[in-house]
């Protein structure tokens, strides 16, 4: 086992598992994450982060969470490096202009330390003021019929969309994001061997797709909160 994992494809494959089980994280960040704009003042969005801060289940699946990026960033790393070296000074002769290959599939981790200079951002500006300085006020909801005291969450999120730089550093990151998804995407199914020829091209197309959704969908989150729910 732990041959494979120091070898090349089996690097490669704990990138795909890891890289694939993010992408599910994601889906659901950005589920959630669409109730910031139902005009509602919040009320569905602190319903949901009252039920992602209180369920047994999540609280399981954060470490697992935080593993995840860990791994993927790791193997990331140890890959760039191991192929740098494998290249040897013929990177600097084929470098970037290799023809029929992608910008995003020869910038892969420069992409990845975008998103990851976002993460940092991003996570200083709420999980740490969720879980750690805990500056969250007090407001209540109706959770089914019964009025429940809860955490203002949207209130936190609204005022961080207020300010323009912060919504450009999420426009970049999630950018940043879907470009290196729109390589990782498929890529990762081609190293789990669920592809073939025709396959291939389906899964870059369903990459690009799923990428692009991301990128779109959390840019337009910070950007109409931004211009409309000030
Ligand atoms: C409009 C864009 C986004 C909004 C409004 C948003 C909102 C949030 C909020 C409120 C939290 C704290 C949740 C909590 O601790 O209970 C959080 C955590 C987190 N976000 Fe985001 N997020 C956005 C985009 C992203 C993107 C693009 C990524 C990944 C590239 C990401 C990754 C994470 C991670 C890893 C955490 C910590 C795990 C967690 O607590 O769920 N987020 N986000």
């Amino acid at each position: 086992m732990s041959n494979f994992l120091s070898s090349s494809i089996g690097k490669k494959f704990l990138m795909s598992i890891t890289g694939l089980f993010l992408v599910t994280f994601l889906f659901i960040h950005l589920s959630l994450n669409a109730l910031l704009l139902v005009n509602d003042d919040g009320e569905l969005f602190n319903a949901a982060a009252h039920f992602m801060a209180t369920n047994p289940l999540i609280k399981i699946m954060e470490p697992i969470l935080a593993l995840g990026f860990i791994v993927h960033i790791i193997y990331a790393s140890l890959l760039t490096l191991q192929n740098q070296k494998a290249r040897g000074s013929d990177r600097y002769a084929s470098g970037n202009s290799t023809p029929d290959v992608s910008w995003a599939s020869k910038n892969m981790y420069i992409l990845g330390a975008t998103v990851l200079a976002f993460l940092i951002v991003h996570i200083a500006q709420f999980w740490v003021k969720f879980k750690i300085t805990k500056e969250l006020e007090p407001t209540h909801i109706d959770i089914a019929g019964v009025k429940t005291e809860v955490e203002n969450a949207y209130f936190l999120v609204n005022k961080t969309f207020g300010i323009l730089w912060v919504v450009i550093v999420y426009v970049i990151g999630s950018i940043g994001l879907a470009w290196h998804l729109s390589h990782g995407v498929w890529s990762a199914f081609q190293t789990l061997g669920w592809s073939n020829t025709l396959w291939r091209k389906r899964w870059e197309v369903i990459g690009t797709v799923i990428a692009w959704i991301f990128g779109i969908g959390f840019s337009a989150i910070a950007v109409l909160q931004y211009l409309f729910f000030q």
